[in-house]
């Protein structure tokens, strides 16, 4: 019988939580406990969840036999607790944005090279279901040519008092915040892109940090897309990405998603809206299959420096006003042996 991985998680604030219920959606992981610098969070969810509690990481795995590790903590930290673990033979899920910044995002990933380790980066949206199939049904080819790709999210959200608006922590605002995530997606659609332009709009709320943006991406095999970003607006859409080729549409929405090729009156439905557990317990599958040597990781280190590296790449393009090439993120890094994104050009 294969045993259960004994992940530890890292951080026990808002995120933790959809990790630690997800934990009990899975067989192939287990979570055996919780660090946190407040302590008594950490003993709360411990409590809630059945899992030992600690006071910082490295009581945590001086404490634990540890298989991996879930890091939650702000984006500041993940550069020294990934590369902690990561030394000690830990295999790490990472929360998004992998760093803060390019450089401290490629330690991390080289470290996990010379250990030899697995590294991911978690990005909730490419494990759900219907995002998925959308991709499935883009490679199927029957929606023509992809000519355009837009994605958004938007809602209001307070960030005057959370760290989220404190560039020392967060590396940014909304623009590495929520940009993450569709950067991701528009990669998994997509592949790798080649330039990036973003126009800022209005602080409503006084941030330090850019509250909404627009960017502008134009992959490198030319398809162009936008997105929006904001914590100061909500568009109020039912989709989340919209996918526009020559001969159709396909809509990915938090209720439904849908496609309608061109030569057809009716719109196909093909899923049942985004389900956050699901994708966090997928996520975790999929991790623990990897870790085992029985999948390939759906996020590789290589994606998520290259997330990294577009965002880095989109300031650049904010601060200067103009179009921004995208460079090559990991050049100088050796990695392993693997397709950069093993699902494009494969039907999922
Ligand atoms: N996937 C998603 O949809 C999603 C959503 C929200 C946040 N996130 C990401 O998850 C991470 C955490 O965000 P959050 O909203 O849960 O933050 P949070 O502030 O709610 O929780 C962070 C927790 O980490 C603890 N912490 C900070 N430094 C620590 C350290 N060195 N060691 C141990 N514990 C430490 C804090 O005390 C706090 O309890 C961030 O990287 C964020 O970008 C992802």
């Amino acid at each position: 019988m294969t045993h259960t991985l004994a992940f530890g998680m890292v951080g026990s604030g808002r995120i933790a939580q959809s990790y630690a219920q997800a934990f009990e959606d899975c067989e192939a992981a287990k979570l055996v406990a919780v660090a946190d610098i407040r302590p008594e969070a950490a003993r709360a969810m411990a409590e809630g969840f059945g899992c030992q509690s600690y006071a910082s990481h490295e009581a945590m795995f001086e404490g634990t036999q540890l298989d991996a590790v879930v890091i939650c903590t702000p984006p500041a930290t993940h550069v020294d607790l990934c590369t902690y673990f990561l030394q000690r033979e830990i295999h790490v899920l990472c929360e998004k944005p992998l760093s803060i910044d390019l450089d401290s995002a490629r330690r991390i990933a080289s470290t996990a090279e010379e250990v030899g380790v697995c590294l991911t980066m978690a990005s909730k949206f490419r494990y759900v279901e219907d995002v998925r199939r959308a991709k499935s049904i883009v490679m199927s080819g029957i929606l023509g040519d992809i000519i355009l790709f837009e994605n958004a999210f938007t809602s209001r959200v307070d960030m005057t008092s959370r760290w989220n608006s404190d560039p020392q922590i967060s590396g940014g605002g909304v623009l590495i915040d929520n940009g993450t995530h569709s950067v991701d997606l528009m990669r998994y659609f997509l592949g790798p892109l080649a330039e990036v332009n973003v126009v800022e709009g209005k602080r409503s709320q006084g941030l330090a940090v850019e509250e909404t943006v627009r960017i502008f991406v134009r992959s490198i095999s030319g398809i162009m897309g936008s997105i929006d970003l904001s914590w100061s607006i909500n568009k109020e859409l039912d989709s989340y990405i919209n996918i526009y080729g020559s001969h159709g549409t396909i809509s990915v929405g938090w209720m439904e998603s849908k496609y309608r090729q061109s030569s057809s009156r009716d719109w196909v439905i093909f899923g049942k809206g985004y389900n956050k557990l699901q994708a966090f317990a997928s996520q975790i599958d999929n991790f623990s299959k990897a870790i085992r040597g029985e999948a390939m990781l759906l996020i590789t280190a290589e994606d998520a420096l290259a997330s990294v590296e577009v965002i880095e790449t989109a300031y650049a393009a904010l601060r200067q006003n103009h179009w921004t090439a995208v460079g090559c993120a990991f050049a100088d890094i050796q990695m392993p042996d693997r397709p950069s994104s093993p699902l494009i050009g494969q039907a999922v």
